[in-house]
């Protein structure tokens, strides 16, 4: 299965429910491979401890490659050899780079985004893939959902971010329509939410009033979120018992009951 992390928002939690939930699906004893696409690389960072060195291996590998086309056999951009090993057993990322932006132009013009996929179609041997995306719907963010099965939304209870669900909800549905007819919203993710306070219950029974499709399990604001990007340690390893890694279980099993 094939998960997108997405929405345009900044610090709604996409790289936290990434790293997070792929991290639980590792646990579970499945190949899990993370594909960091935000150049800020906080998935690279949170899952190996460092934004890789130049030389190191990275996504802007990948889509360099893709650009390369060789007359003879076409060109060879798979993603086996960008594959770096994480200290957790089972999960592995692809991390990002800063050259993806100015390489971003040239692949939007050259129409690639559809690389991604054909090349995620191809790779063997993983079992599950969760794209982390940048905050903006852009080249990386398009391929991602392109490449997808299912996209989940982080949503952080602010009323802005109610409004661009709508515009967020749209989008998926024209890639669907356009460009990926697998893709579907499998639900959105409260994030940070205040069980105590009245505003962000309001927003989250509006949501689901309107038939959004808001996820059942939602996840409290703790300072273990932070903590746990600071050791560059997903919550199951940094504190397998607390009430937060409790509640991205949870979340993992809702998501994966059907
Ligand atoms: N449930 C949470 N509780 C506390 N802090 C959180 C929580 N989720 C995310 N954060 C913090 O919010 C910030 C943004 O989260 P991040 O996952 O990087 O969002 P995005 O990838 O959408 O930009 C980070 O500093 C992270 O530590
Ligand atoms: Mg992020």
């Amino acid at each position: 299965m094939r998960r997108v992390v997405f929405n345009q928002k900044g610090g709604v939690g996409k790289s936290t429910i990434t790293c997070n939930l792929a991290a639980i699906n590792a646990v579970e004893g499945r190949k899990t491979l993370v594909i960091d696409l935000d150049i800020q690389a906080n998935s690279t960072q949170y899952l190996l401890g460092k934004k890789v060195a130049e030389s190191e291996k990275t996504i802007a590998h990948f889509f360099k490659d893709c650009l390369s086309l060789s007359l003879f056999g076409g060109n060879n951009s798979g993603l086996e050899n960008i594959i770096v090993e994480t200290p957790f057993p089972n999960l592995y990322v692809i991390p990002s780079h800063s050259d993806l932006e100015s390489l971003q132009s040239r692949l939007e013009a050259r129409m690639k985004n559809f690389k991604l996929r054909e090349a995620l179609e191809k790779l063997t041997g993983f079992d599950d893939v969760y794209l982390d995306t940048p905050p903006v719907l852009n080249f990386y963010s398009q391929s991602a959902l392109i490449a997808a099965d299912k996209c989940l939304i982080p949503f952080d209870c602010d009323s802005f971010s109610r409004e661009a669900l709508y515009m967020l909800m749209q989008t998926i549905a024209e890639i669907k329509a356009d460009h990926n007819q697998k893709l579907d919203i499998e639900g959105i993710i409260v994030n940070q939410f205040q069980k105590q306070a009245n505003l962000p219950q309001q927003l989250v029974e509006a949501l689901v009033a309107e038939g959004l499709p808001v996820l059942g399990t939602m996840i409290s604001p703790s300072v273990k979120v932070r903590e746990s990007h600071s050791a560059s340690q997903p919550l199951v390893h940094f504190v397998p018992k607390h009430k937060l890694t409790d509640e991205f279980k949870a979340l993992y099993a809702e998501i994966h009951k059907s």
